[in-house]
């Protein structure tokens, strides 16, 4: 592949929206940021140029990384931040991978503004498995806060209470013109008679989504960068951090067609309606826009967003066959639950929190990455537990105590060894949906289901032959998820809730992958100018 080089400037930009101006962080002055474009096999470098007062790290969401996890981005898991003043340069290959996906901030909750598509189009003459569309449009779904997000964030940490929730949702920029005080919307041009490649991506910062173009249907190809069996349907579901590439065959004679996007959430624990829309212009006609709120899925549609999920097949062509791992190294059983610590500056002297088998990840202030390859004592503990410490009714009436034990805890797998993670969703104060997110790997999802997961009885109905391939999915509510994948890929791997609320929380934890004893089965050596701490 080719050599790619890309320069990101970290700098403020005043924006307007909603009738309030604020100043947030930007790459290159762009809200939402620049689109990163490569091939497949192409090496990409980045120069990261911190000119703001914050610290910064970018992670390349959904970019394997291969043995080149000193890129990966998420602070204090695979580097220290880059100061302000500094720069880092991110240097990766995008080997075996093409597809749609996103980069982002990965520290605090900078990624709110902080972030941009990552486009892979297959290697020069490889076609895509579809018929070749006729033009090919991003489309960016984020989430807006008319005060500053690291007030938000930080002001939620120090009372133990909730964040304000967020003022409108944005597609490409815009919330359209439902929210008060806000008139433009993003306007997609389509010429009748031809399909559009759509490129989707959930940049949210907190919500899943709903998305749906009036009037038409949408044939989903692509989840997180691998192609998918397609199917026709009139609404794509999406959760942060995941991206979905569809057809959209614009097959009216003219007119325009609202799009719109609003949240998902079936334990409506604040309401959280916002829904934001944009236009399909159909060029040279014009047309009165026919509403969508009567059809877009409510609110509480879990149905909806269960037969979409279930709709997900992985291709499992002969060019790109699903390569399911049939056996299985480690099995693991991790609970995700919210829960209550003491907290002494808290509003009522409690705090939220949130952990996976009763563990709140702390986040250390060295970078995991470099204490494992500089054997640095300390810094984690490898013990992270591979069951729940004590098993209850994850789904029934929650146990007395919710508090749980913090710990920078890591699980350590063998290269090349075989991994089932049965992710558990409880009861434990809100149930909820986590969408949740593995660097360093696409992992098959081969079940799901509601209620605990029974041990004897569900793997029988694992899909073993054509899952999902994706690096972000949904844990459902009261229910269960389980996924497979190989560990090839040695270095220190995050794994969390991509609704950063909940990662804030503690939902989170660590993988370390060892090295092999091949040639090409070792982490590479950092780079020369990894950031300090
Ligand atoms: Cu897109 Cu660790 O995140």
């Amino acid at each position: 592949g080719l050599i790619r080089h890309y320069k990101f400037s970290v700098v403020m930009k005043n924006v307007t929206k909603l009738c309030a101006s604020k100043p947030i962080a930007t790459v290159n002055g762009k809200f939402p940021g620049p689109t990163l474009y490569a091939r497949e096999d192409d090496t990409v470098l980045v120069r990261v140029v911190n000119h703001v007062s914050y610290n910064v790290t970018i992670h390349w969401h959904g970019v394997r990384q291969l043995r080149t996890g000193w890129s990966d981005g998420p602070a204090f898991i695979t580097q220290c931040p880059i100061q302000p003043g500094q720069s880092y340069i991110y240097n990766f290959t995008l080997t075996g991978q093409r597809g749609t996906l996103l980069w982002h901030a990965h520290i605090t909750w900078l990624r709110s503004t902080l972030h941009g598509a990552i486009v892979i189009l297959p290697k020069r003459g490889v076609p895509y498995p579809f018929p070749k569309p006729y033009k090919e449009k991003t489309i960016i779904f984020g989430e807006w806060w008319k005060a500053d997000t690291e007030l938000v964030l930080s002001q939620s940490v120090q009372s133990g209470m909730p964040p304000n929730k967020s003022d409108s949702h944005t597609i490409n920029g815009y919330p359209g013109p439902l929210p008060n005080c806000s008139s433009q919307g993003y306007e997609l041009q389509v010429e009748s008679g031809k399909t559009y490649l759509l490129r989707i991506v959930n940049a949210a910062v907190n919500d899943e989504l709903f998305f749906k173009i009036a009037g038409h249907n949408l044939t989903v190809v692509e989840v997180d960068a691998s192609y998918t069996k397609p199917f026709s349907i009139d609404t794509i579901f999406i959760a942060p951090g995941q991206t979905t590439n569809a057809l959209l065959a614009a097959d009216k004679s003219g007119g325009s067609y609202i799009m719109a996007i609003s949240p998902f959430m079936d334990t409506v624990v604040a309401v959280d309606n916002l829904t934001a829309t944009g236009i399909v212009q159909y060029k040279g006609t014009i047309a009165s826009a026919p509403t969508v709120q009567a059809s877009i899925p409510a609110i509480n549609a879990t149905s909806f967003e269960f037969s979409f999920i279930n709709s997900l097949r992985s291709l499992n062509s002969k060019q790109y066959p699903a390569k399911v791992p049939l056996t299985v190294d480690h099995s693991l059983f991790i609970t995700m639950s919210a829960g209550v610590n003491p907290c002494s500056t808290c509003v009522n002297g409690k705090k939220l929190v949130a952990a996976l088998n009763n563990v709140s990840f702390v986040m250390p202030s060295t970078d995991i990455l470099e204490a494992h390859y500089y054997k640095i004592k300390g810094v984690y503990t490898d013990d992270f537990p591979g069951n729940p410490p004590t098993p209850f009714n994850y789904t029934g009436t929650p146990p007395s105590n919710m508090q749980t034990t913090n710990g920078t805890r890591v699980y350590k797998l063998a290269y090349n060894s075989t991994v089932q993670v049965v992710l558990q969703g409880t009861s434990i104060i809100a149930p909820e949906n986590h969408p949740t997110h593995l660097h360093g790997f696409n992992f098959f999802g081969i079940g799901k289901g509601l209620g605990n997961f029974d041990p004897n009885k569900d793997p029988k109905n694992f899909n073993l032959v054509d899952p999902v391939e994706r690096n972000t999915i949904g844990v459902p509510t009261a229910g269960w998820t389980a996924i497979r994948f190989r560990a090839d890929n040695p270095g220190v791997w995050f794994l969390h809730c991509h609704l950063e609320v909940h990662t804030t929380w503690g939902l989170k934890m660590v993988f370390i992958v060892e090295d092999g004893d091949g040639p090409n089965e070792s982490l590479l050596p950092p780079p020369a100018d990894l950031p300090k701490c």
